[in-house]
C-alpha cells in the first residue's frame, strides 16, 4: 500500500489516478470527509486526520510501504509537514519516501522554495530510502483563468507578459510519480527537476489560447499589490499573501522553468506541450 499526503488537492488526486491505473492500492490522508468521498471515487482508501498531527500520520501510514509525501500549497507550516510525516515513516517501517518538492528549490529569496529545501535535508538526514520530485509550475495553472476566458474574454496575470515560464502537465508528472512508486529501487536516493518542455512567455500563452478557443482574448495585467488584495480578501493567510508576492516578482525578473530532459526520460516519451495539453482541456469542456 502506498501513502498519499495532501491528498485531498489537485496534486493529490492526480497522483492517486496514476497510482490506481498502474494497478496499486493506494491511501490517502486527507483534512474532511468531503475530500475522503472524492479520493474514494478515484479508488483509493482514505484517512481522515491532521497531517500536523503525529497520532494521525502514524495511523495513516500503518501498513504503508511508501508514502508520497505532498504539503499544502505555499504553506508557513511546509517543514512541519514534512519532518511529521518522515517521523511517521520512520516509527511505522515505511521503506520509501518519495518527496514532491519543486523545482530550484535552493532559491532563497523565494521562502516556500527555501522550506521545501530544508525539508530535502531532513529527508536526507532520515536515512529513508528516498526519492525528490521537483516540478515546475503547472499548465493546470491556468485553469485558474478558465471563467476569465469564457465569461470575460481574458487572461488575467500578475507579471508583465515577457515573463518567461516553463510549465509542466500535471498528469505527466503524477504518471513519473507514480512510476517511480511503484517500481522498486531504480529511483532511489535520487533528486529529479520534472520541467515542463517548453519555455513561454505570457504572449506566447495567450496566442495558444487564442488560436485553440478561436476567441479574441485579451491580456489583462493585474498589479502584484492587487492580486495580493485581492487574496487577502478571499481568505488567504498573510504569510501566504507575502510569499506570492515575492514569486510573482521572482517570476518577471528571471522567469522560472528548467531543463526538460529528465522528465522526458523518466516518462520514455516527450512530454506533453502547452498547447497539446490545452488543447485536451479545450475539447473536453468547451
Ligand atoms: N501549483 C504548482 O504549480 C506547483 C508546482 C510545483 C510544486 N507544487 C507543490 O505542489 C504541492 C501541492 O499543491 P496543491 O495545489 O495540489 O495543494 P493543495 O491544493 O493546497 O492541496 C493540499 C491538500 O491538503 C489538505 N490539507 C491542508 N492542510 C492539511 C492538514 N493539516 N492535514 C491534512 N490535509 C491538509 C488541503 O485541504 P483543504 O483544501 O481542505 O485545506 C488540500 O486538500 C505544494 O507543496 C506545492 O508547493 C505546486
Amino acid at each position: 500500500m502506498i501513502l498519499v499526503t495532501g491528498a485531498g488537492g489537485k496534486t493529490g488526486r492526480a497522483v492517486i489516478s496514476a497510482l490506481v491505473q498502474r494497478g496499486a492500492t493506494v491511501r490517502g490522508i486527507v483534512k474532511s470527509a468531503a475530500a475522503a468521498e472524492k479520493i474514494r471515487a478515484l479508488g483509493a482508501e482514505a484517512v481522515i486526520g491532521d497531517m500536523l498531527n503525529v497520532e494521525d500520520m502514524r495511523r495513516a501510514a500503518t501498513g504503508a510501504r511508501a508514502i508520497y509525501h505532498i504539503a499544502p500549497n505555499v504553506n508557513p507550516d511546509e517543514i512541519e509537514f514534512g519532518k511529521t510525516a518522515i517521523a511517521a515513516a520512520k516509527t511505522e517501517g515505511v521503506e520509501r519516501f518519495v518527496f514532491h518538492s519543486l523545482c530550484h528549490s535552493q532559491i532563497e529569496a523565494l521562502p516556500n522554495h527555501w522550506w521545501k529545501l530544508r525539508v530535502e535535508e531532513k529527508i536526507k538526514e532520515s536515512g529513508l530510502n528516498f526519492t525528490i520530485l521537483q516540478p515546475t509550475p503547472y499548465m493546470q495553472n491556468v485553469l485558474g483563468q478558465w471563467h476569465n476566458i469564457m465569461e470575460r474574454g481574458a487572461y488575467e496575470i500578475p507579471y508583465q507578459p515577457t515573463t518567461k515560464l516553463g510549465m509542466v502537465d500535471l498528469a505527466d508528472l503524477a504518471e513519473v510519480a507514480a512510476k517511480v512508486l511503484t517500481t522498486e529501487k531504480t529511483y532511489d536516493w535520487a533528486t529529479y527537476e520534472l520541467a515542463g518542455p517548453e519555455v513561454l512567455t505570457q504572449h506566447d500563452v495567450l496566442e495558444t489560447i487564442r488560436r485553440v478557443t478561436g476567441r479574441e482574448i485579451r491580456l489583462e495585467i493585474i498589479s502584484r499589490e492587487d492580486w495580493c488584495n485581492r487574496a487577502r480578501k478571499g481568505g488567504m493567510a498573510e504569510r501566504a499573501v507575502e510569499v506570492f508576492y515575492k514569486m510573482f516578482g521572482f517570476m518577471e525578473e528571471y522567469g522560472f522553468w528548467g531543463n526538460p530532459g529528465v522528465l522526458d526520460w523518466l516518462l520514455g516519451r516527450p512530454a506533453r506541450r502547452f498547447e497539446e495539453w490545452f488543447n485536451g482541456v479545450w475539447k473536453s469542456r468547451a
